[in-house]
């Protein structure tokens, strides 16, 4: 039998170190594309693609994280009284989640990914669930996590987002050994974290939205450290194959990594190409500053 998919955990005990000073105070999920932040672009992902508790996994500094969905009854009593009811409304779909559906645990010691993980053993229990990585933004008709919870109805066990990226970025990523290709759904016969381009078993990487089943707990209990002395999520998610289906899915839609500036700056255009309100100077200004400062060459 299949498990219907209920639960996310959100891994935020990172420490943003690619964006000081903008992180010095602020939880990097907590910056903005646009003008909503990336934590709720991930919870948003989530509620569409019908899950109902989430756990955060969160660190020291950490906490508005959690606040930022809450109701904020000042800040609403005083948009009311300025008759300013959309931006209440836009603010209510921050707390648009049933009372206790959020909750959230502290990972002390940022021992790696699959240790974060591990730190949501109580929520996660015997359930199979999903983890979105905030800094991971996808722009896609259907959302991410939907096409992904869509392919674990049909084939239940392990399914993560993939995509192909260029060989010599293979180092950045969790990369699959592919048993076979059915469309876009992949059988996945191996998986490595971060492997140099010629270590590499393809050219296929992880990004940060799977759905796994809840034995994965049983190996990171190990705490075997892997690439970069960390404990690895994909290290685990390996020991599950050949017990449990495990697939790829190439979902649709255009990925940001808005870990590193350069994605991060992209992603704040592509979203707001996306905007009617927005679009049109966007477009402008980037004519203007495109005809200002490249030439053919660039
Ligand atoms: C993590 C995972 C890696 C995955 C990546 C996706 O790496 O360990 O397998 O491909 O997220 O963004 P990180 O980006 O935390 O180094």
């Amino acid at each position: 039998m299949i498990k219907p998919l209920r639960k996310a955990v959100l891994p935020v005990a990172g420490l943003g170190t690619r964006f000081l000073p903008a992180t010095k105070a602020l939880a990097k999920e907590m910056l903005p594309v646009v003008d909503k932040p990336l934590i709720q672009y991930a919870v948003e992902e989530a509620l569409a693609a019908g899950i109902e508790e989430f756990c955060m996994i969160t660190g020291r500094g950490k906490t508005a994280l959690v606040e930022h969905f809450d109701i904020a009854f000042e800040l609403e009593a005083t948009l009311h009284q300025r008759g300013k009811h959309e931006e209440v409304a836009e603010l209510r779909r921050t707390t648009s989640l049933p009372p206790g559906a959020i909750a959230s645990v502290r990972q002390q010691q940022p021992l790696g990914l699959g240790h974060a993980i591990w730190c949501a053993r109580a929520f996660i229990g015997n359930d199979p669930f999903a983890i979105l990585l905030p800094d991971d933004l996808v722009l896609s008709e259907t959302p991410c996590m939907a096409q992904l919870a869509e392919a674990y109805r049909a084939t239940g066990g392990n399914v993560v987002a993939v995509e192909e990226v260029p060989r010599e970025h293979t180092s950045r990523y969790g990369i699959l050994k592919i048993a076979q290709k059915r469309g876009d759904l992949i059988e996945v016969a191996g998986l490595v974290e971060k492997p140099s381009p010629n270590q590499a078993p393809s050219n296929y990487a992880i990004i940060g939205r799977y759905i796994l089943l809840p034995e994965v707990l049983d190996h990171l209990a190990h705490f075997e450290v892997g690439a970069g002395g960390e404990v690895q999520l994909t290290d685990a998610m390996a020991k599950m194959i050949g017990k449990a289906p495990f697939h790829g899915l190439r979902f649709k839609g255009q990925r940001f990594d808005c870990g590193n500036k350069a994605g991060f700056l992209e992603a704040q255009i592509a979203f707001a190409l996306q905007r009617k309100d927005l679009a049109s100077d966007v477009k402008r200004f980037l004519r203007k500053y495109l005809e200002a400062h490249c030439d053919n060459h660039d």
